[in-house]
């Protein structure tokens, strides 16, 4: 076992390419390799026998849990009968039909179609371009800017990472690309002018977004898209009234509005999608981790009626619609997603992410929230969040330099629990599982205090 454990460790290190890795630091055994080995309900085990409570599900993917039977038979089942067939040209299996008609049943009134792909990524490419199509056809080729927000995170493509709006993506990469454009991220406790309560600080928020449009030139600004709670950019749930405001500036300019759901899509808000949680009216919902909850990669671009007409009317003129991938819709992937919708019904996941969610979170702000170096614990559903500064009174942030977020994130992991240092301040983020218990939650809580007081207590 120590012979195969010290194998993968040099094969990793030679071979393996990671994604969002110090490169240089992990080739040269600086940064240690974790082999994870199995999972069961919110716990993970690495091959050396260690065991966390993963409070990150993954990468706020594994909603239903790890190690659920019914999902793993339903890929199985699905590969010995059909591994594959491809979807073009009005091809289809039974689970990537079934799964598209489920899809629509929960998803916000006036949606249409789903076009499906492997990533969240992906799925954000195919929306840029579906937006582009839409305004071909309706004959204004001018109109195709897209604006999204700083401390956005849409993916890591060439234009998802251009939509994204945070530096370490942007950086050596020649990004973001035109003609993609940046606003005021809903950011409230780094409010410029900490004398605005929430709404007034939407209210500058779409008067930023306004004052773009305008500059712009309403006649080329095609879309706005923002997830409806930002995730990687510091879990921060928007401020009061802000969608309603961001709505009323889009349709007064005629401008689309994608919902990015990759991590609020089918329950982590406590609601199937967080466009209904907030009064969002997309006309596109990204959707990737929660379809499968990360059993097999699968995401999808949900069209609503208004621009699946106007797409049925391109191909009338044009034919064939030239996107496509050799993987969209793969029976397996759909055949994951379908128990997946099934098991997150029968188990009650949604309603136990509104319910455990908000037990977690109030009692996570009773344990750290008065401790002098916790600015703000803040979240939504089984979403969380604490962001540390130096000084709580001025509102003063840490040097990035002492990377105080993943030092609180290593004191968890060596207590057994695995929160994430998110990648733009010194925040601590949470999304564990949807079928979190109480207990469950107790323990990341009780794990989280302690890790943030031994940090500060050595600082
Ligand atoms: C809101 C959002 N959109 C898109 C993505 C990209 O998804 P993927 O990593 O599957 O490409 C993510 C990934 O975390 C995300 O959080």
């Amino acid at each position: 076992m120590l012979d195969k454990r010290n194998e993968l460790n040099a094969w990793d290190r030679d071979h393996f390419f990671h994604p969002s890795t110090h490169m240089g630091m992990h080739a040269r055994g600086e940064t240690p390799t974790r082999v994870i080995g199995g999972g069961e309900g919110v716990y993970i085990t690495d091959t050396n026998g260690k065991k966390s409570l993963d409070a990150f599900a993954g990468l706020y993917c594994v909603n239903v849990g790890y190690g659920r039977e019914k999902i793993a038979d339903a890929i199985a089942e699905q590969a010995k009968n059909l591994a594959y067939y491809h979807a073009y040209v009005g091809h289809g299996t039974e689970a990537s039909i079934t799964l598209s008609k489920m899809i629509i049943d929960r998803a916000p009134e006036g949606m249409s179609r789903v076009y499906f792909g492997l990533s969240g990524s992906d799925a954000n490419e195919t929306n840029i371009k579906l937006i582009w199509y839409y305004n071909n056809i309706l004959g204004r080729p001018e109109k195709k800017k897209i604006i999204s927000r700083w401390r956005g995170y849409h993916g890591s493509g060439v234009i998802s990472g251009s939509l994204t709006g945070l530096e370490l993506f942007h950086k050596a990469f020649d990004l973001p690309r035109a003609p993609i454009l940046h606003t005021e991220a809903p950011y409230f406790f780094r409010r410029p002018d900490r004398s605005m309560d929430e709404e007034q600080f939407a209210q500058y928020c779409a008067d930023k977004l306004e004052k773009m449009i305008l500059a712009e030139g309403p006649e080329t600004v095609a879309a706005f898209i923002g997830e409806p709670i930002l995730g990687t950019g510091g879990i921060v749930p928007p401020p009061k009234t802000y969608w309603q405001k961001i709505q009323a500036v889009l349709d007064k300019y005629d401008v689309l509005l994608v919902a990015d759901e990759v991590v609020s899509g089918f329950g982590r808000l406590g609601t199937m999608f967080g466009s209904d949680h907030y009064g969002m009216k997309p006309d596109l919902i990204t959707i990737a981790k929660g379809l499968t909850s990360a059993y097999a990669p699968l995401s999808g671009s949900i069209v609503s009626d208004k621009m699946w007409r106007v797409l049925v009317q391109g191909s009338d003129q044009l034919g064939v619609i030239g996107h496509g991938w050799t993987y969209s819709a793969h029976p397996i992937c759909a055949a994951a997603g379908i128990a997946n919708l099934e098991l997150i019904d029968e188990l009650g996941i949604v309603e136990n992410a509104g319910s455990t969610g908000a037990y977690f979170r109030s009692e996570l702000a009773k344990a750290v929230g008065d401790h002098k170096h916790v600015g703000e614990v803040r979240g939504d559903g089984l979403m969380a969040a604490v962001e540390f500064v130096e000084d709580k009174d001025d509102r003063k942030f840490f040097d990035p330099g002492k990377k105080i977020g993943p030092q609180v994130a290593s004191a968890l992991l060596e207590r057994g629990v695995i929160g994430r240092a998110m990648p733009q301040g010194d925040i601590l983020g949470f999304a564990p599982p949807l079928c979190l218990t109480r207990d469950e939650a107790d323990i990341i809580v009780k794990v989280a205090a302690d890790a943030i007081g031994s940090v500060f207590s050595n600082l």
